[in-house]
């Protein structure tokens, strides 16, 4: 009898290991694979076969990781789908593979032609399905291969890019939706013009660029750093010119994939928590947006606003840019002049775009800098690899386009300038002067010297009667925040008319506002009484004017005269709830807006909880503090609340519990520990609110006295969570989005911090279809109950409450 135990668990594993398994890695042309039949590469890595997507689901021929098997990797018949399971995969004589449907008509063929001796198809343990002759004498010679047509996933080994002989071009495209597999919009293409870039494109615009490959990495992805379980390279010889990775080790698997939504993630599959973690992010933020500040204009993201021209440069139209549309970008104060013009450095920058450019890899900067200086249309050089000192030429011609600036791992850029700008060259670059200058200097020294001290003097006696800097001060930290003047902001905003009120805010009134240039502003008041606010409006000064992301509402400025004055973009859909919970206006959103919103908010607080230099917890995350743009984008507002944290540190403790009833995790609540678990707890009530159109709090049901948390933990107990839903989407619903997203959200509000998801799980989540884990109860699913323990526990008139007021 325990033998008999013994063989069987024996059996188990092995067939687990996939050991014990007929499962075949070829088939020959006397072969097939049936739908329920499916290919197992020789280690058991990769499974080819059939799966369903859609609704009504739709069968598609395609690969995926044995042990992770909704992690789809390649599919055949992306545009094609089969309606039934009648589909039949055949290699033919001639060597091409074909899908089959029932009736024998061919639904998707590798269009091989030329005839072979013993065609086989074998699916290998890189994940690339590959034909081959198996009489021939090479085993690499595929005669077609799956990694050449890519689909929106980029495995190890695979290259993206040109064959320059034949002109072959591999690259990825999206799905068209998380269950939709056909070509969506979104492509990822090495651009072989000049010096070779990644471009990620949306039908012929281009989204992203990664800056040309500088021997280490990309220029426009800084924070790509040697990494020991994987090596990435780009390949530029006179036949092939690509991007490719290698795992070092086999026991590491990892994926490039092109998102539906148009964003390129890099995820690594960590074992012992069974998921897939987000390791990288391409575009991050604005200054990733393809040409944001225009020619010769330079992003900082840490900056606001974003733009300006570099040095030596001036805004074309100085009215547009003003009202930070950077399009037209920037011109020289001073013309060129050809041969006598000199090179400026420049560093710490993205390098220009590419597109027109031209390389040597053998010249040093030296003679890089005498080719250009020659050619009267050369407009820059740097050098093409940066390690061991730098070498190699690269000459840009033309406009220099998508220049951004980084903190860390920057690169220079000299540009050709007017000789009449030789001021911004380095001092030790300069023409020595004659000893008469000199003279002159050491007297003008003095003079300057004198002038500076008079001028501090008077400056002192005014910021005594006016205090104003030239930025808007937080005296702790240094901003460089554009400041306006208070007449300019009276004249917007009709001089604080109540009919430009749009309401109040956490510590003041909100009010509308036109410059002159008719750039729509929201200007938040601080109210001179309330010191509470004073700490909360500088807080928000400190947070806001150092992050930047597109789901996160920007400050353009501030006033700081008689009153202290935030002046942020102008949103003109006002902020989530006054859709959500109004009876006519709910309308407005339909499913895909709110997925969108769901999204976009999960991306924001990604970034604040992970990406953004200061790693910040929101603690009031709510669907008053989202405020919606033009396109019903997502914007988190009002950093109030916000507290930054350390690298190591995950959580806090508070005596001052601030916050929002309904939204409140159970341990912030009740014992004042916040961490970014308690803002995912807050995201959670978020998302179930903006599907169902309800307020948790508040929240009635006939049939029993729980609240919306409670409610919606029902439901999907029940297997019943599209009735959940906002009766007003249901007709523009995708069932198995809605479906996600509340399951993602009833994880977001389990009771245990531990237990919720993080940010990037969440992101992650919602943009694939990885198996979810099944949620455990909510916290504070049962209203009541925190009214009852919040009062044992604590005196009620402790918890302070903030910003409750709807805006
Ligand atoms: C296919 O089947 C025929 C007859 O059963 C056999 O003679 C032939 O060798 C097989 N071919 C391959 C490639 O297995
Ligand atoms: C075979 O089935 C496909 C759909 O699976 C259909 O489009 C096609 O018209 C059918 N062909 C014949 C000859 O019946
Ligand atoms: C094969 O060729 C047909 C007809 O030229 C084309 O429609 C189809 O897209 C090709 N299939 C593949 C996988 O390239
Ligand atoms: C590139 O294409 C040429 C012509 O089709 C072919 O001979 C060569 O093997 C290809 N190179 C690679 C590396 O695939
Ligand atoms: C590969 O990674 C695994 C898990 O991280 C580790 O145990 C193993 O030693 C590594 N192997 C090599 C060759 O580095
Ligand atoms: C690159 O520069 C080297 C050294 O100056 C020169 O010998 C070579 O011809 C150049 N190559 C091209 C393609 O211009
Ligand atoms: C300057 O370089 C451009 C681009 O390589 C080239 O087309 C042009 O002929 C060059 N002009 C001169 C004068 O060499």
């Amino acid at each position: 009898m325990k033998a008999f135990v013994a063989l069987s668990m024996c059996l188990v594993l092995f067939s687990c290991n996939g050991l014990v398994s007929n499962a075949l890695d070829t088939i020959t042309t006397n072969q097939s694979i049936r739908d329920g039949e499916s290919l197992l590469s020789a280690g058991g890595i990769f499974e080819l076969g059939f799966f369903s997507k859609g609704d009504p689901p739709k069968r598609y021929l395609g690969i995926w990781y044995k042990k992770i098997t909704t992690t789809i990797v390649w599919v055949a018949n992306r545009a094609a789908p089969l309606a039934d399971t009648s589909g039949t995969l055949r290699v033919t004589h001639r060597g091409s593979l074909v899908l089959l449907s029932g009736n024998g008509s061919e639904i998707w063929s590798s269009n091989w032609s030329i005839p072979v001796l013993n065609p086989v198809a074998q699916l290998l343990d890189s994940g690339n399905l590959v034909v081959k002759d198996a009489d021939g004498s090479d085993p690499n010679n595929f005669m077609w291969q799956s990694f050449d047509h890519p689909t929106d996933t980029s495995l190890a080994r695979m290259k993206i890019g040109w064959n320059r002989t034949s002109g072959f071009e591999r690259y990825l495209t999206s799905w068209k939706s998380i269950d939709d597999p056909s070509p969506g919009s979104f492509t990822l293409h090495l651009d072989p013009n000049g010096y070779p870039q990644l471009l990620l494109k949306q039908g012929s615009d281009i989204k992203f660029r990664s800056g040309p490959w500088n021997g280490l990495r990309w220029s426009g992805t800084p924070n790509l750093n040697p990494n020991p379980y994987y090596r990435y390279g780009f390949v530029l010889n006179e036949e092939e010119t690509y991007y490719h990775y290698e795992l070092l080790n086999s026991s590491v698997i990892s994926r490039l994939i092109l998102i539906p939504n148009g964003i390129l993630e890099r995820f690594t599959w960590i074992d012992r928590m069974r998921g897939w973690t987000l390791y990288l992010t391409a575009p991050i933020d604005q200054c990733d947006d393809y040409a944001t500040c225009g020619a010769y204009g330079s992003c900082r993201v840490d900056a606001s606003p974003v733009c300006r021209c570099l040095k030596g440069f001036v805004p074309q139209f100085s009215q547009e840019w003003d009202i930070l549309d950077w399009s037209n970008g920037c011109v020289r104060k001073n013309p060129l002049d050809c041969e006598k013009d000199i090179f400026v450095p420049y560093s710490s920058l993205k390098l220009p775009d590419t597109q027109s450019s031209w390389f040597n890899k053998s010249m040093n900067l030296q003679e890089c800098k005498v080719v250009c200086l020659k050619n009267c249309s050369c407009t820059a050089y740097s050098n093409l690899d940066i390690q061991d000192g730098g070498s190699g030429c690269l000459l840009w011609f033309g406009k220099l386009m998508d220049i951004r600036e980084y903190n860390e791992n920057g690169q220079d850029l000299y540009i050709r300038m007017a000789a009449s700008e030789s001021a911004l060259l380095p001092s030790h670059q300069k023409k020595h002067k004659p000893v008469m200058a000199l003279a002159v200097s050491f007297g003008s020294v003095f003079l300057i010297l004198v002038l500076l001290t008079i001028c501090v003097l008077q400056c002192k006696k005014k910021k005594m009667e006016l205090p104003q800097g030239d930025n808007c001060e937080d005296r702790d930290a240094d901003l460089e925040l554009p400041l306006f003047d208070m007449s300019t902001i009276a004249i917007a905003t009709n001089y604080f008319s109540t009919n430009n009120k749009l309401g109040e805010g956490g510590f003041g009134p909100v009010y509308k506002g036109v410059l002159m240039g008719g750039q729509e502003i929201a200007v938040k008041v601080l109210s001179r009484t309330s010191r509470q606010g004073l700490q909360e409006f500088k807080n928000e000064v400190r947070y806001v004017s150092k992050l930047q992301h597109r789901n996160l509402v920007k400050l353009l400025g501030c006033c700081i005269q008689e009153e202290n004055l935030l002046i942020y973009e102008f949103m003109p859909n006002r902020s989530l709830d006054s859709f959500l919970f109004d009876p006519t206006r709910r309308e407005h959103l339909d499913w895909s807006a709110r997925f969108n919103i769901i999204n976009g908010i999960a991306r924001g607080l990604l970034y604040l909880h992970e990406d953004s230099r200061l790693r910040i917890i929101h603690r009031d995350i709510k669907a008053s503090n989202v405020l919606l743009d033009y396109e019903m984008n997502p914007k988190i507002s009002d950093f109030g609340l916000a507290k930054s944290f350390t690298g190591n540190e995950t959580q806090a403790n508070t005596d001052r519990v601030v916050g929002t009833y309904g939204y409140m995790s159970p341990e912030y609540a009740l014992e004042g520990v916040f961490s970014t678990k308690s803002d995912v707890f807050s995201y959670g009530v978020l998302v179930l609110e903006t599907i169902s159109g309800k307020r948790n709090r508040g929240f009635h049901h006939p049939g029993h006295r729980q609240n919306l948390l409670g409610h919606a933990w029902r439901l999907f107990s029940e297997g019943r969570s599209m009735q959940l839903l906002d009766k007003v989407v249901k007709n523009s619903c995708s069932t198995s989005e809605a479906l996600r997203s509340i399951h993602i959200g009833l994880l977001c509000v389990q009771r245990c911090p531990d237990d919720r998801p993080s940010m990037s799980a969440v992101v992650m989540m919602l943009g694939s279809d990885i198996e979810l884990p099944h949620p455990k109860e909510p916290g504070f699913f049962n209203e009541r109950n925190l009214l009852e323990e919040s009062t044992s526990q604590s005196q009620p008139n402790e918890i302070t409450m903030t910003g409750l007021s709807a805006r």
